[in-house]
């Protein structure tokens, strides 16, 4: 966690919790160490990480595209002036929507399927998804480029993908690979480009090789990128990426208070978020850093449970930490990506409101809200 403890009680204090707060600073740095490890290849925010419209208008200002994959994605890149060659549009199964939408946006689109070809709007500009067909070190539900998963041609049809789309009169860029997300091992991104190139003698030179995202927090940033570079290099092709969590997940925490304690089998510290603020924990065994913002002699280990009445609604297992108190805060870390993007609001819970930490600006305060906490009325308005 990036941010100052004063500023977290602050921030509580001010927006209630619980809260998604991000940090300027360390948003900005992110972006600079990907742009330091990639050089000069385009870079695409993969906003299904998190599509708060000011964090996209800060990445649209710093010359950051946006990978779209619903109507409502393509819609926030055109509400934060994004066009043309900054628009990628993604998915497995498009609607007509989103061709419609895309081709007015001059947007690139990534075929998924051969049958797409035919469902493309004239004269577009395309990639192809391959799937090289890979077991990767992450959690299954997160893996795209396994033999079984849903997404990309295989690397037979991809050669044929590309021809076809020429003879249907669209500009084949080239090709698109995206392998799953959190991976930990660099050497999954190793093996996953090594099988794009050796479909170099049936492809020929291509003008774009999009390397997708999926780079674990603690994974080497660097060796990725020198792979990814040596694999667009052998198309002759430009290099483009498209990180979502790694751009925006350190530089986010979850905030919430400490609702009260309970002993049974376990110590619950029950807070006021829960898997309608985080579900990674719950969706893929994801481990989130846990900070409590209060001190104490007495330590012991501690589940944090939310409020929700499912079994399984617990943010954190196994935190040692100092007896929890009443009103007291916990920061969940690396909340910023898939956080706030897979809120809820089962139970009709209002989901929380989000602020940026920016000190010096935001009306001489260092926080700015981003987002209001939503009312009741709010989660049902559009119910008749
Ligand atoms: C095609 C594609 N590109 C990029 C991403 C971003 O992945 P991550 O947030 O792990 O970097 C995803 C995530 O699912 C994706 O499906």
């Amino acid at each position: 966690m990036t941010l100052p403890t004063a500023a977290l009680h602050d921030a509580a204090e001010r927006f209630g919790t619980p809260l998604y707060v991000y940090d300027a600073a360390e948003l900005d740095a992110a972006l600079a160490r990907v742009r330091s490890a990639f050089g000069p290849a385009r870079v695409y925010y993969a906003m299904k990480a998190n599509p708060n419209l000011t964090l996209l208008r800060r990445l649209n200002a710093a010359g950051v595209g946006f990978e779209c994959v619903s109507p409502g994605e393509i819609a926030r890149a055109e509400e934060v002036g994004a066009s043309g060659p900054q628009i990628l549009v993604n998915g497995p199964a498009k609607s007509a929507a989103e061709y419609a939408t895309g081709a007015r946006l001059g947007a690139t689109f990534i075929v998924d399927r051969e049958e797409e070809v035919a469902l493309l709007p004239p004269a577009s500009r395309a990639l192809v998804r391959v799937n090289p067909a890979l077991e990767v070190s992450t959690h299954d539900h997160l893996a795209t480029g396994a033999a079984g998963s849903k997404f990309g041609v295989t690397l037979q049809q991809a050669p044929r993908v590309l021809e076809a789309l020429r003879a249907a009169g669209h500009t084949a860029l080239g090709l698109h690979v995206h392998i799953g997300s959190a991976i930990r091992d660099a050497h999954d991104f190793t093996a996953a480009f090594g099988r794009l190139t050796e479909l170099r003698e049936q492809t020929g030179p291509l003008a774009v090789l999009d390397a997708g995202g999926g780079w674990g927090l603690d994974a080497d940033l660097h060796g990725i990128a020198r792979e990814a570079r040596a694999a667009a290099s052998a198309f002759g092709a430009e290099l483009w990426v498209e990180p979502g969590r790694y751009l925006v997940a350190r530089a986010g925490t979850l905030l919430t208070r400490v609702v009260g304690t309970k002993r049974t089998g376990r110590n619950f510290c029950l807070v006021d978020a829960g898997m309608t603020e985080l579900l990674r924990p719950m969706l893929y065994g994801a481990e989130h850093p846990v900070t409590p913002l209060w001190d104490g002699d007495e330590v012991g280990i501690w589940d944090i449970a939310g409020p929700a009445c499912e079994s399984g609604d617990l943010l954190a297992r196994d935190i040692s930490m100092p007896q929890p108190t009443r009103g007291a805060l916990v920061a969940i870390g690396e909340a910023g990506a898939y956080g706030a993007a897979m809120s809820s609001n089962y139970l009709t819970r209002s989901r929380p409101a989000e602020a940026l930490y920016e000190p010096g600006t935001g009306d001489g305060q260092d926080w700015t809200l981003i987002r209001r906490r939503e009312t009741p009325q709010d989660v049902w308005a559009a119910e008749i």
